[in-house]
């Protein structure tokens, strides 16, 4: 009888024992883990690349009506850049992923996710795992993201969940487009605003989070805007089997309503994503929109009380370059020695879908 009790409240002090040090290591761990948390986010570095060819508004004034006094009072725009046959969203996209890598200073090697945001890709599949071949980048994984002109804001915040819940520390976050190759280059009313380029982002875990605050957003029901949709042309296989082998058509705009649609909701989401930054707007030492019409950048900036000298513009050089014009504006404003160390910027991008969204970061660790 005892010595079944004995053995009773030995297992009994076993059970509790094991309890005990199993909750002991399991504390010590999660305090350790929350001492060196690195589920913060810094942007660490950035590159860009555009292709070769310019086209100035003068020689877009001889394939369509139009003239570079239309131009440049209506849209800011002087020139853009323009992609040949021989350079492709892979090529750009590679060339500014690299510029981004050596700025932070990291290897191909050390990335562990490469998003490009696009809506021209090379391949349907997918362009970012041939940046990936490209780069080398073996312990990768490798995707697109596809949100128009607010492809580099959603990009951040989709790469900004990988690193915060620990999965990811190194990202590769690209915004590369060539919209020359969806443009009727014989309508006066789109043919003015876009250009082609890639502009890119390395994005770390950090004990500091840089990311402040963030708004994403999108409406459906505004599709019809602006949509470069797939044309269907219908094709029988068999008797009673047919399928659809069409094509993509051309980009199409409602431009007053884009442009309606901007300066409304840009500054009502930049506003949102400072509040959840707990921040005010003159705390911003850069206004960075999606550049899409310097127009659009005026009104944004004078809704929410941005001083021009503060608001961020290069897209007389380059147009509406869509997912790119974000980090290219980035890129040439830090190499400039514009953004410093630890400045703090509201990006905003907006485009198709539509889609809209804002992200508040400091610049660097
Ligand atoms: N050259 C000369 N005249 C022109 C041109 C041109 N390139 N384009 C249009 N016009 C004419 C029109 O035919 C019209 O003439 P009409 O009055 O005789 O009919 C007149 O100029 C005014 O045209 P609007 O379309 O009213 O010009 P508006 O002032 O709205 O400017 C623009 C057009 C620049 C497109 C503007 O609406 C805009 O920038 N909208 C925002 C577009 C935008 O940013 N889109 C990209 C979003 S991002 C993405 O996701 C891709």
């Amino acid at each position: 009888m005892l010595l079944v009790y004995s053995q009773q409240f030995q297992a009994a002090y076993r059970l509790l024992t094991f309890i005990v040090t199993i909750s002991t290591v399991l504390l010590a761990d999660s305090c350790g883990e929350s001492e060196c948390k690195m589920s913060g986010i810094a942007i660490t570095g950035s590159g860009s690349a555009v292709p070769g060819t310019f086209l100035d508004n003068r020689g877009l004034s001889e394939l369509v009506d139009t003239s570079d006094d239309w131009i440049t009072t209506r849209t800011g725009i002087s020139q853009r850049r323009l992609a040949s046959s021989s350079e492709s969203v892979t090529s750009i996209a590679t060339t500014a992923s690299v510029r981004a890598l050596e700025m932070a200073q990291i290897e191909p090697n050390d990335l562990d996710l490469i998003l490009l945001a696009t809506s021209t890709p090379d391949d349907l599949f997918g362009s970012a795992v041939a940046i990936q071949a490209e780069l080398g980048a073996n312990n990768a994984v490798a995707f697109d993201l596809t949100a128009a002109c607010s492809g580099f804001v959603f990009g951040l915040v989709t790469a900004a969940q990988y690193i915060r819940t620990g999965v990811f520390k190194n990202v590769l976050l690209i915004g590369a487009d060539i919209l020359s190759r969806w443009v009727d280059w014989q309508d006066r009313r789109t043919c003015i605003l876009f250009g082609d380029g890639a502009g890119a982002s390395v994005l770390q875990a950090n004990e500091c989070d840089r990311l402040l605050g963030f708004e994403i957003k999108s409406d459906g029901t505004l599709n019809n805007c602006l949509n470069l949709g797939y044309i269907p042309q219908s094709q029988e296989l068999l008797e009673g089997v047919n399928i659809s082998k069409g094509n993509f058509g051309n980009i199409s705009m409602n431009g007053k309503e884009v442009y309606r649609f901007a300066v409304q909701r840009v500054p009502e989401v930049i506003d949102k994503a400072l509040f959840s930054a707990n921040l005010s707007v003159e705390q911003v030492d850069w206004l960075l929109l999606h550049q899409a019409n310097q127009r659009i950048l005026d009104a944004v900036a004078e809704r929410l009380s941005i001083p021009s000298e503060r608001v961020i513009s290069n897209l007389a050089n380059y147009g509406n370059t869509s997912a790119a014009s974000i980090p290219i504006a980035l890129d040439e404003a830090v190499r400039d020695g514009k953004i410093k160390l630890g400045d703090t910027i509201a990006a905003s991008g907006f485009g198709a879908g539509l889609t809209w969204g804002a992200a508040i970061f400091q610049w660097g660790r």
